[in-house]
């Protein structure tokens, strides 16, 4: 974990409610794993007192994205930030993705993984599917929103070569229906090795059934309100069920991805 106080801010994306920075950090990006995340500070002053967490979306050289929507005082006053200014981040921090997961199948099969992303929660899956790329492992992105305006990442990502799926819940884009269903279909038509997710607690649970269902590891990327991100405070427990045993544990230590079979779910923080 590193601290960076004056993280420069070089590049700015806006589309409505949702924002993308990418932030100069060589020391934090050149350890940074996909699903590890950064508590940022939101504003100089005292208010407000806690940093929030946020994803790392992507890697470049020297230099970090997040992508965020705005849900609040604090991200309302990251989103007025401009290039040039400057970001106390703290990161990376937490438990990412196995990249691994499900690679054993995929390797007799050729199976790609599948990462599907709910809205803000794309964030995490980019780095991922770098990541997943670089290490010669095929992916599916499966992004969706509840309309076209929540899928705004649509097109770059088409640009980058991930050739998402889209769904939007009103069928104003893509697929209609949940990105739950779309994944339900996807796995239908074609093998998959594993499930990687991202984004509210009801489509992570739907995703990890639909993962179960269908015979394979699942990997979610569970959200928690955070004090301190380093497991200092209790503020992010979520029950977990691991080796037949139930017990709390800090999602920003033992998570935030943790294994879609080990989720007890309706009992986050
Ligand atoms: C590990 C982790 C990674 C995250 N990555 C991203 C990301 O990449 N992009 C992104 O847009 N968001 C991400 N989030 C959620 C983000 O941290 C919250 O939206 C943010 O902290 C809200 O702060 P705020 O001051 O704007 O809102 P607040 O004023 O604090 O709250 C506004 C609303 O958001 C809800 N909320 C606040 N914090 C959380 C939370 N942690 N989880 C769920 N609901 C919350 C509150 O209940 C309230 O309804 C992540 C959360 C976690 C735990
Ligand atoms: S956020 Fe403080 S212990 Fe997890």
């Amino acid at each position: 974990m590193r601290l960076n106080p004056a993280a420069k801010i070089t590049h700015k994306e806006r589309w409505g409610d949702y924002v993308l920075l990418t932030l100069e950090s060589p020391d934090i990006a050149r350890v940074a794993a996909p699903g590890q995340f950064l508590m940022v500070k939101t504003a100089p002053g005292p208010r407000p007192l806690l940093r929030r967490p946020l994803s790392i979306h992507d890697r470049g050289d020297g230099s970090l994205d997040i992508f965020f929507k705005v849900a609040g005082e604090g991200t309302a006053l990251l989103a007025q930030k401009t290039p040039a200014e400057t970001l106390d981040i703290l990161g990376p921090l937490g438990k990412g993705f196995d990249l691994e997961l499900g690679a054993r199948e995929a390797k007799k099969t050729a199976a790609p993984a599948v990462a599907v992303g709910g809205g803000r929660g794309i964030a995490p899956l980019v780095f991922l599917a770098a990541e997943m790329k670089k290490a010669g492992r095929p992916l599916k992105l499966l992004y969706g929103g509840r309309t076209l305006g929540d899928i705004p990442l649509k097109d770059r990502l088409a640009a980058a070569g991930y050739a998402p799926a889209c769904s939007t819940d009103d069928g104003s884009f893509g697929f209609r229906g949940l990105v739950t269903d779309l994944l339900k279909s996807a796995i239908a038509e074609a093998p998959a090795s594993a499930v990687y997710a991202c984004g509210p607690e009801p489509m992570l649970e739907a995703a990890a059934r639909v993962a179960a269902e269908a015979g394979l590891p699942s990997e979610l990327s569970l959200e928690a309100r955070m004090g301190c991100g380093f497991g200092a405070c209790w503020g992010c427990v979520h029950r977990l069920r691991t080796n037949g045993r139930e017990s709390w544990v800090k999602v920003c230590e033992e998570g935030p991805v943790v294994s879609g079979g080990d989720v007890v779910w309706g009992e986050g923080a």
